[in-house]
C-alpha cells in the first residue's frame, strides 16, 4: 500500500534582480520566491492498483513522483511505500520499486545494455531464475536482443525506453512509477510498453503509478485516475465512473473570419450542444452529442451565419477530459 498524507513540496527560487546591484543584493539579503509545486496531496493506493496521475503541465506530477521514489525530500507531509519512508530508507525503498522517467535514462550511458542489466542484477541481488525468466518475457514483448550489445548512447529513443522499462522491472519490484514513459515514442514501441506494463499489473499484481498525456496509455493501463492541478488533487475516481460522468462528446474547433453576433447564443440554445465558446476572437469551440449532430451538419449550419476559414475535429484527450471536469465546476473536492 502507498499513502501520501498532506504531502507538500516548496521550491525556493532565487529572485534575481537585473545587473550587478541586483546580484549583490541577492547575495546579501537572499531574496527568494517560494513555489509550492505540491500542495497538501492525499491519497492511498492498494497493492495491485493501476493509477493514472494526470494534470496539466507544471501541475506537480513529476515532483510528486520524485518524492514517492525518494529522489526529493518533501517540505512537509508523510509518505509510506509498503510501510517504508522513502527518504529515511532509500535503499529498502529501492528494492520495492521500479522507476522510469521518459525524459532521461537510468541506464549507464557508455556500457552495453546487457552489462547495465547484469550490474542491476547484482545490485538488487536478483536470483538467476527470476533474472532469466524476466529477460525471456522482456525479449518476447520487446525484442531486446537486437540491441543488448549496444551502449545506451547508441540506442534510438524507442530502444532506449524499452531497455529502461526492462531495467526498472528486472528485480521484480512490487510498485512501478512511470513518469511520461511513452513521450515521443513511435506507435509500435508505445504499444509494446503498454502491453508489458499491463501484463505485470494484471498477472503479477504489480502496482502501477503512471503519468502520461496520452489518453490511450491511461485507458489501456489504469483503472483509477487522480487529477492534480496547481499541486492539489482535484479529482480521484475510477475511470469508468469518470467516463460515465463526463462522456467524451465530439468536439470541433472552427476558425471564423470574425466574431459573429448571436452565433454562440443560437448554438447554446440547441439540444445536443454541450459546449460553445470563443477560445479567442476568431476561434469557436463547440462540443456536441454525436447522437444528435455530426461535425458536417454543424459546420454547414454555422457556415450560414458566419464565414468559416478553417475547422478541425478535436479528438478525445486527457486535456479535454480535464477541461470537462473543470467546466462542470465539480472539480474541487
Ligand atoms: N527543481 C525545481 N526548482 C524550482 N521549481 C521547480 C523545480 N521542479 C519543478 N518546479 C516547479 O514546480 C511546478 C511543478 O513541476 P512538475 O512537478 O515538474 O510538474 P509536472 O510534472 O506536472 O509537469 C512547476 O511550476 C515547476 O516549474
Ligand atoms: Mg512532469
Amino acid at each position: 500500500m502507498i499513502t501520501a498524507r498532506a504531502l507538500t513540496k516548496e521550491f525556493k527560487i532565487p529572485r534575481k534582480q537585473p545587473g550587478l546591484k541586483g546580484a549583490i543584493r541577492h547575495l546579501i539579503h537572499g531574496t527568494y520566491d517560494c513555489k509550492r509545486a505540491v500542495d497538501g496531496v492525499d491519497f492511498s493506493i492498494e497493492q495491485g492498483e493501476a493509477v493514472a496521475y494526470i494534470g496539466p503541465n507544471g501541475a506537480g506530477k513529476s515532483t510528486t513522483i520524485k518524492m514517492l521514489t525518494g529522489i526529493l525530500r518533501p517540505t512537509s507531509g508523510e509518505i509510506r511505500i509498503h510501510g517504508v519512508d522513502p527518504q529515511k530508507e532509500r535503499i529498502k525503498n529501492a528494492k520495492n520499486i521500479g522507476v522510469v522517467f521518459g525524459q532521461r535514462t537510468q541506464l549507464w550511458w557508455d556500457i552495453p545494455v546487457e552489462e547495465s542489466f547484469s550490474l542491476l542484477k547484482n545490485i538488487y541481488q536478483v536470483p538467476d531464475e527470476v533474472y532469466s525468466e524476466n529477460l525471456r518475457l522482456f525479449q518476447e514483448i520487446f525484442g531486446l536482443s537486437e540491441f543488448m550489445g549496444h551502449s545506451a548512447r547508441k540506442l534510438s529513443l524507442g530502444q532506449r525506453m524499452r531497455a529502461d522499462l526492462a531495467a526498472a522491472l528486472l528485480h521484480n519490484p512490487s510498485t512501478v512509477f512511470l513518469d511520461e514513459p511513452t513521450i515521443g515514442l513511435d506507435i509500435g514501441t508505445k504499444e509494446a510498453m503498454r502491453e508489458l506494463i499491463q501484463k505485470i499489473n494484471r498477472e503479477r499484481g504489480v502496482t502501477i503509478i503512471l503519468t502520461s498525456h496520452d489518453l490511450r496509455d491511461v485507458e489501456d493501463i489504469c483503472r483509477r485516475i487522480i487529477v492534480i492541478d496547481h499541486g492539489k488533487v482535484v479529482c480521484d475516481q475510477e475511470i469508468r465512473a469518470l467516463v460515465a460522468q463526463y462522456p467524451m462528446d465530439r468536439g470541433l474547433q472552427i476558425t471564423l473570419s470574425a466574431k459573429s453576433p448571436g452565433l454562440l447564443e443560437a448554438l447554446r440554445a440547441k439540444e445536443g450542444i454541450t459546449h460553445a465558446a470563443m477560445e479567442d476572437t476568431h476561434t469557436l469551440s463547440v462540443e456536441f452529442d454525436p447522437n444528435l449532430h455530426t461535425a458536417f451538419s454543424l459546420v454547414k449550419e454555422i457556415d450560414q451565419s458566419a464565414v468559416i476559414l478553417d475547422f478541425k475535429l478535436k479528438e478525445p484527450s486527457i486535456e479535454r477530459m480535464i477541461e470537462q471536469i473543470y467546466r462542470s465546476g465539480e472539480g474541487a473536492k
